[in-house]
């Protein structure tokens, strides 16, 4: 009988991570969807049948849930790191140490915590790929950033660390970089619940959809086992880059630049 593919995704309950868990569920793998709102895993359930869907309540930042996912789930073929988020948008110095400390317990404590707990087995199997969510805030900073881009400059550089530690170990990771995602609670959740402002963040222009960022994910894991892609950057259109930011220091300088 021919295998069938198992994958552990992170944040399957909304955006990027239900996409990918539709998408690849439609290619045939089975899906363990795992976020802390059960009600959003059964919705999905519903969606897919209750075929070759399994769902997982569990908060990626609490260490023994996480610990004993791994007698529920056993080895699986691949991992998608999806589960994080930002929070809040201020300067750095107007920040919350809650929206900090949240941001690097989620995007990085949580995505390592998974990772170190499958990656033994996968190396000891000669097989699996863990794919990680960061994002171009990850390369590029912008103002009120701060901590979200430094967590996805993490995402970045554990992805390429983790390649230079398992090359020739049939292990392959890669990290995706999404620019800006629409429909998804990110901008919701950035923004503590606040509608407007979410909506205002897409307002005339073309974001992602969170499908495009899942078919990205199902092509990286649909190479042959000799293929890797470290690292994959998409935008939207619509997102380019901005010019270097130069503060200027008096009206004098100003006129005379
Ligand atoms: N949207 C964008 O513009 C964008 C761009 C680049 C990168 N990204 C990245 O893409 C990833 C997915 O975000 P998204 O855009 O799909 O937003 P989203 O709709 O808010 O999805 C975030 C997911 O993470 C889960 N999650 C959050 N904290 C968790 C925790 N402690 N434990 C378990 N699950 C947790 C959420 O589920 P629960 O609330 O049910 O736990 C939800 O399923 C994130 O890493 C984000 O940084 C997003």
């Amino acid at each position: 009988m021919a295998h069938t593919p198992k994958v552990v995704i992170t944040g399957a309950s909304s955006g990027i991570g239900r996409a990918t868990a539709v998408t690849l569920h439609a290619a045939g793998w089975d899906v363990v969807a795992i976020a802390r709102r059960g009600d959003e895993l059964e919705r999905l359930a519903d969606e897919l049948g209750h075929e070759r869907i399994e769902t997982v309540t569990l908060d990626v930042r609490d260490g023994d849930a996480v610990r004993r996912l791994r007698a529920v789930v056993g080895v699986p073929d691949a991992l998608v790191n999806s589960a994080g988020g930002a929070r809040g948008l201020e300067r750095a110095d107007a920040a919350q140490w809650d929206d900090w400390q949240w941001m690097i317990e989620t995007n990085v404590l949580g995505l390592v915590r998974l990772t170190h707990l499958f990656l033994p087995d996968m190396v000891a199997r000669g097989s699996g790929t863990i794919v990680n969510v960061g994002s171009v805030a990850g390369e590029f900073p912008y103002p009120g950033g701060n901590v979200y881009g430094a967590t996805k400059a993490f995402v970045r550089q554990f992805t390429l660390n983790l390649r230079a530690d398992l090359a020739g170990t049939g292990v392959r990771v890669t990290d995706v970089e999404p620019g800006m995602v629409g429909n998804t609670d990110f901008s919701r959740a950035r923004f503590g619940g606040d509608e407007a402002r979410a909506q205002a963040v897409y307002e005339g222009m073309t974001p992602l959809r969170p499908e495009d960022v899942a078919e990205v994910i199902a092509f990286v894991l649909s190479r042959p086992a000799h293929v890797v892609i470290n690292t994959i950057s998409l935008m939207p259109s619509d997102q380019g880059f901005g010019p270097f930011h130069v503060v200027r220091r008096s009206e004098d300088v100003r006129a005379s630049s």
